[in-house]
């Protein structure tokens, strides 16, 4: 039971890695984008498989260590969007954005599982609605 739930949690997102662009880019990497749709599949690729995990979060480091990663990672992602727009609203879920994501690794660091894992829900609809507002 345990064993195919880990089977799940890992082979899902490769299975769904192999349709939609990767952009598992590292931080350096995430430091340079200049381009909204390669710092959207970047952000998708990272997030994802932490929203995966949020939804059913299992214990263990391996659990913490992901949500670090994937927090530390979508924080720097987030400080690349001011560029592409200078609306209020867009910029005020820009930083909503980088404010949750850190706060997904800060929890992280304090293994603080549930509030990492509430966080990266919380940051999944501050996607939905930036989408919901400004993508065409
Ligand atoms: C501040 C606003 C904003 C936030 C926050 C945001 N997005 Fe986006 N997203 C956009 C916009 C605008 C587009 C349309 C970009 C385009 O098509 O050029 C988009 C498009 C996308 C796409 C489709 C890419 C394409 O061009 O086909 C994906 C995937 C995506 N976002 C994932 C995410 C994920 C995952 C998050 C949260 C971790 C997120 N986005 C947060 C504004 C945002």
């Amino acid at each position: 039971m345990q064993a195919s739930r880990w089977l799940i949690a890992w082979a899902l997102p490769l299975f769904l890695a192999g349709c939609v662009p990767t952009r598992d880019l590292n931080p350096d990497e995430i430091a340079r984008l200049d381009n909204l749709e390669e710092l959207m599949w970047t952000l998708a690729t990272i997030a994802d498989p932490g929203f995966a995990l949020a939804e059913d979060p299992p214990v263990g480091p391996a659990s913490l260590e992901s949500f670090l990663d994937m927090g530390t990672r979508v924080g720097l992602a987030a400080e690349r969007l001011p560029q592409f727009s200078e609306q209020p609203g867009f910029l005020t879920l820009a930083e909503q954005l980088r404010v949750e994501a850190l706060g997904v690794a800060a929890a992280a660091r304090a293994e603080d599982l549930d509030e990492a894992a509430r966080l990266s829900l919380q940051m999944r609809n501050t996607c939905s609605t930036c989408h919901d507002i400004y993508r065409y």
